[in-house]
C-alpha cells in the first residue's frame, strides 16, 4: 500500500467509485462486479488488499486495514456522505469495512438487516440478490482430510462479544487470566449494541448525588413482581445488590451513567444511561471495545463455536470453532464462559416456544439465534423458562426499530386510534403490550410534547429514520395520525391535569414527570414485538451452568441473556443490562479463579 501517493489514491478512489457505481446501478452478479473485480479491472492487485501473505485471518485485519488507508477513516466517509441516513455513522460503531464491502460477494450494507433503509452499497449485486441474503456466515477456506486440526491454548474461551462477554472477558482478563473472545457475526456488541434504555440499578452514587433514595431490597422486591413472582430469588437478590457495583464498574471503565430515567414497573428513577438520554448500548459497546483493545483481549468476529468440549467426567476443556477463513480449529481452554445471548431472532425457536409470536417482528440484531443455549444443552446444561418470550409494546410501526421505554419513562402517553389513553404507560411490558394487543387494530400512538423530545435525544434518532409525526398544534397532529382530534385534545387536556394535579384517576400512573405541551407536538405509532428471551440455561449465583441434577457443570460459566431465572416470566426495562454486567463480572472472576 505504500506504491500509493495521495494522488494515485485519490485517482484510484474515483475510479473505484465511477466504476462500482456502474456495477451497481447495473445489477451485474458477475464475479467482475464484485469489489475483488472493480479492483482488479483498476490495476489494483491481490496483495494491495490482502497483504503479502494473502492469508486471511478471521478478523479480516489486513483488508480492513488497507481499506481505510485508501478509502479513509469512518469519520471521513462520513463526512462526506450526503445520505440521509449515512452509514458510516451509525450506531453500530466503527466495524470492520468487511462487514459491508464484500470482495468476493455482493456487498450489503449490514444495517439493512435490521432495517428496510433499501440502503445501496457499491457492488452489491442485484437488488433482489442483495435484499434476499439472509444472515449467513460462510467459510471460505476448505482443510483437507489430511489436515490436521490446528490447536491453540488459552485460559478462558468466552463464546459471543456482547456487554456480558466484554465484561466478563475484562473482568477474567484483570485477574490474570488468558482469554480469548469469540464472536460469530462480523461484528462485536450484539443485543447490547441496540439497548436503547439504560442499567438499572439501585443506591448508586449518581442516584444519590440527585437526592433520590433507592434501596436494592426494593429493587429486588419490583423485580421479583415484575416477573410475576418466576424469577430465582437468589439470582435477583444477586442482580440488585451487586447493581451500584456494577455502575461503579462501567464508570471506571469509562462509561458515562449520568442520566436519570425511570422504566416500566418500579416506582423511582433507577435507569441510567449517558447525557441528555443517549442510548446506552453503542456508548457501553463502545467503551467495551476500547477497553478490550487497550488490554489486548484477544477478539475474533466471524469465528463461530459449533462445540463446548468436555472430558469423560464431564469438565469443560475447550472449544471448537468454524472461523469463516480458518476454517474449524480447536481451542482447549480450562474454562468456558457462554454469553451467547438470546433467541429473540430466531423464528423456529420462538415459533417452537410460542407459536403466537412467530410472525412478530423482532427488536434484536441477527445473530441472536440462540446457539449458546444448544452448545451448553449439549454438555449437560438444564434450561428453563424457555417459552417466557417477552413482547415490548412499542417497536416503530413496521419496522424493527425499537421505541425505547424511556420515551414514556421521560413523561410520553400511549393513545389509541380513537385518540384515547387506554393504559398506564408506565406499568410492566407485558401488560401494556397485552393492553395494546386488545386495540381494534393491535397498534397505538405514543404521544408527547417538545420538553419530553429535548429531553431524550434518542427521539431525535427516531425523526431521522421517519418515525416521527409533528406539529405545531394538536389538532395538525391528529389529522397526520388518523385520529379525531377532539379526542386527542380532550386526552392531552386531562392528562396535563392529571399532571397538575400529580394524580391520575383513571389510570393511576404513578410517575408524570412532564405535561404535553408545544410549541410542538409528536407522535410515533408502535406496535408491540419481539423482544427478549427470559429462558436459558440455569446457572447458580455463582455464575456457574447447572446440570439436570443441580450440579455446576466443571469449568461452564454463562451471563447475560443466555441463561435463564434472573428475570422469571417478565423481564423489567433496564435490567437486562444490570444482568449482562452484574453476572458477566461473577462469570469472569470465578473462571479465573478457577483456572488458577
Ligand atoms: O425500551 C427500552 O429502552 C428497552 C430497554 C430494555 O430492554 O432493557
Amino acid at each position: 500500500m505504500k506504491l500509493f501517493k495521495t494522488g494515485t489514491v485519490l485517482l484510484f478512489s474515483l475510479v473505484l467509485l465511477i466504476g462500482s457505481s456502474m456495477a451497481w446501478a447495473e445489477g451485474n452478479t458477475s464475479k467482475n462486479a464484485f469489489l475483488s473485480g472493480i479492483h482488479k479491472k483498476n490495476q489494483i492487485s491481490c496483495a494491495d488488499c490482502h497483504g503479502k501473505s494473502l492469508v486471511v485471518d478471521d478478523n479480516e485485519t489486513a483488508l480492513n486495514k488497507n481499506c481505510v488507508v485508501c478509502h479513509g477513516t469512518f469519520e471521513k466517509l462520513a463526512s462526506k456522505s450526503k445520505e440521509h441516513i449515512n452509514p458510516h455513522k451509525s450506531h453500530l460503531g466503527e466495524i470492520n469495512c468487511t462487514t459491508c464491502h464484500k470482495g468476493h460477494a455482493p456487498s450489503k450494507a449490514y444495517c439493512n438487516y435490521c432495517h428496510s433503509f433499501g440502503m445501496k452499497i457499491p457492488a452489491m449485486g442485484s437488488a433482489e440478490q442483495s435484499n434476499n441474503k439472509k444472515w449467513t456466515q460462510e467459510t471460505t477456506q476448505k482443510k483437507s482430510k489430511t489436515e490436521k486440526m490446528k490447536t491453540e491454548n488459552a485460559d478462558i474461551v468466552v463464546i459471543g462479544a456482547g456487554g456480558a462477554g466484554y465484561v466478563a472477558s475484562i473482568t477474567a482478563h484483570d485477574a490474570g487470566a488468558k482469554v480469548i473472545l469469540l464472536e460469530k457475526m462480523p461484528i462485536t456488541g450484539g443485543n447490547s449494541m441496540l439497548a436503547a434504555g439504560g442499567i438499572n440499578a439501585a443506591a448508586t452514587q449518581i442516584q444519590k448525588a440527585m437526592g433520590i433514595q433507592d434501596d436494592p431490597a426494593v429493587m429486588a422486591k419490583e423485580t421479583m413482581k415484575g416477573g410475576r413472582e418466576k424469577n430465582d430469588p437468589e439470582l435477583v437478590k444477586i442482580l440488585s445488590y451487586r447493581s451500584s457495583d456494577a455502575v461503579d464498574f462501567l464508570i471506571s471503565l469509562g462509561a458515562d451513567m449520568t442520566d436519570l430515567v425511570r422504566s416500566g414497573g418500579v416506582h423511582v428513577n433507577r435507569t441510567h444511561r449517558p447525557v441528555g438520554g443517549a442510548a446506552v448500548g453503542p456508548h457501553l459497546v463502545k467503551v467495551y471495545r476500547e477497553n478490550a483493545a487497550k488490554r489486548k483481549i484477544d477478539v475474533r468476529v466471524n469465528s463461530e463455536v459449533v462445540k463446548i468440549l468436555s472430558d469423560k467426567n464431564g469438565k469443560v476443556t475447550g472449544v471448537q470453532v468454524k472461523g469463516k477463513h480458518s476454517g474449524l480449529y480447536t481451542i482447549n481452554a480450562k474454562a468456558v464462559i457462554d454469553t451467547a445471548g438470546g433467541f429473540a431472532a430466531n423464528n423456529d425457536l420462538v415459533g417452537f416456544y410460542k407459536p403466537q409470536f412467530k410472525e412478530t417482528a423482532s427488536s434484536n440484531q441477527p445473530g441472536a439465534t440462540g446457539g449458546g443455549v444448544v452448545l451448553a444443552e449439549k454438555v449437560g446444561a438444564k434450561t428453563i423458562d424457555m417459552e417466557q418470550i417477552q413482547i415490548h409494546p412499542t417497536m416503530g410501526g413496521e419496522t424493527k426499530v425499537l421505541i425505547s421505554e424511556t420515551v414514556r419513562g421521560s413523561g410520553a402517553i400511549l393513545v389509541n386510534h380513537a385518540g384515547k389513553r387506554f393504559v398506564n404507560e408506565l406499568t410492566t411490558r407485558d401488560k401494556a403490550s397485552a393492553a395494546i394487543f386488545a386495540q381494534p387494530d393491535k397498534s397505538a400512538f405514543l404521544v408527547l410534547g417538545e420538553d419530553i423530545r429535548k429531553s431524550n435525544v434518542q427521539i431525535d434518532g427516531y425523526i431521522v429514520l421517519g418515525l416521527v409525526e409533528e406539529s405545531d398544534s394538536i389538532e395538525g397532529l391528529a389529522t397526520k395520525m388518523g385520529v379525531p382530534a377532539t379526542a386527542l385534545a380532550a386526552t392531552i387536556e386531562s392528562y396535563n391535569k392529571a399532571f397538575e394535579a400529580k394524580n391520575d384517576p383513571e389510570f393511576k400512573r404513578q410517575d408524570m414527570p412532564m405535561k404535553i405541551a408545544g410549541p410542538k407536538y409528536y407522535s410515533i405509532w408502535v406496535k408491540p414485538g419481539r423482544h427478549h428471551t427470559m429462558g436459558g440455561v440455569k446457572i447458580n449465583t455463582e455464575a456457574q451452568v447447572l446440570n439436570t441434577e443441580g450440579k455446576p457443570v466443571a469449568g461452564l460459566y454463562a451471563a447475560g441473556e443466555v441463561t435463564g431465572g434472573v428475570h422469571g416470566w417478565n423481564r423489567l426495562g433496564g435490567n437486562a443490562i444490570t444482568d449482562t454486567v452484574v453476572f458477566g463480572r461473577i462469570a469472569g472472576a470465578n473462571a479465573a479463579k478457577f483456572v488458577k
